[in-house]
């Protein structure tokens, strides 16, 4: 069942989408209630630097978290849609995008990636950091409009090296994004292990239909 913002402002600010609460969910909400998971509020560094490379008009931030990544492109002009099962991660996304000035132009969405509907051929934009798509990734290649754009930045298995208690699931062994990437064209591979940080990033392109 969708709520919609404008009819429940004071209690639901978001489209949400039979959110369930799982063990995952609380871990999750958990971690950003007590700042053990402390969000960025700068941009990813690969966006950043590779803005002049993507496609511009509607984004996908998918598990966006606090969202920095999603205001940062709200900012250069995009139409975002957030999602993320955490609502603690939600709230702070909802007050971040009233304080700069784009709240008009972020779409709260929360639900399970597994199971929110994503509409087909929508986006122009999909990113995805420090989330394995795994599994997913068939859903993402179907929102892609024709040649549309996915970058994808996830740990390796190697930054346990740097942090013991860094956490499986969300880490890639090496080579694995690359083959996940069934369905879109490759534009840019990379393995990064350096700075106390592993990591595979992943831009391909949905190919023109
Ligand atoms: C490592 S954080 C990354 C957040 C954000 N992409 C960033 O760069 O700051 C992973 C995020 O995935 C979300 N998440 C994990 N499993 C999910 C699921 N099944 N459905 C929706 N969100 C999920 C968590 O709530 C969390 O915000």
């Amino acid at each position: 069942m969708y709520n919609d913002a404008s009819l429940f402002l004071e209690l639901k600010f978001y489209k949400e989408w039979q959110v369930a609460i799982s063990p995952e969910r609380i871990r999750w909400n958990s971690r950003y209630s007590d700042n053990s998971f402390l969000p960025n509020w700068g941009p990813d560094i690969s966006l950043a630097q590779r803005m002049g490379e993507l496609p511009k008009g509607r984004c996908l931030d998918f598990a966006c978290g606090p969202g920095a990544n999603s205001l940062f492109l709200a900012k250069r002009g995009y139409v975002v849609d957030a999602l993320d099962f955490s609502d603690v991660a939600i709230e702070m996304l909802r007050r971040a995008s009233y304080g700069e000035g784009v709240s008009d132009k972020v779409n709260l969405l929360l639900g399970d990636l597994k199971e929110h509907p994503l509409e087909v051929e929508n986006y122009d934009l999909v990113v995805s950091f420090w989330f394995p798509l795994g599994g997913l990734m068939p859903r993402i290649v179907e929102a892609l409009k024709p040649e549309g754009v996915l970058l994808h930045k996830v740990h390796t298995l190697h930054q346990q090296r740097y942090d013991p208690k860094c956490d499986r699931t969300l880490c890639v062994a090496p080579n694995e994004l690359q083959t996940m990437a069934e369905g879109l064209e490759t534009l840019h591979y990379e393995e990064v292990d350096e700075r106390d940080n592993a990591h595979a990033l992943l831009i391909a392109r949905k190919p023109p239909q």
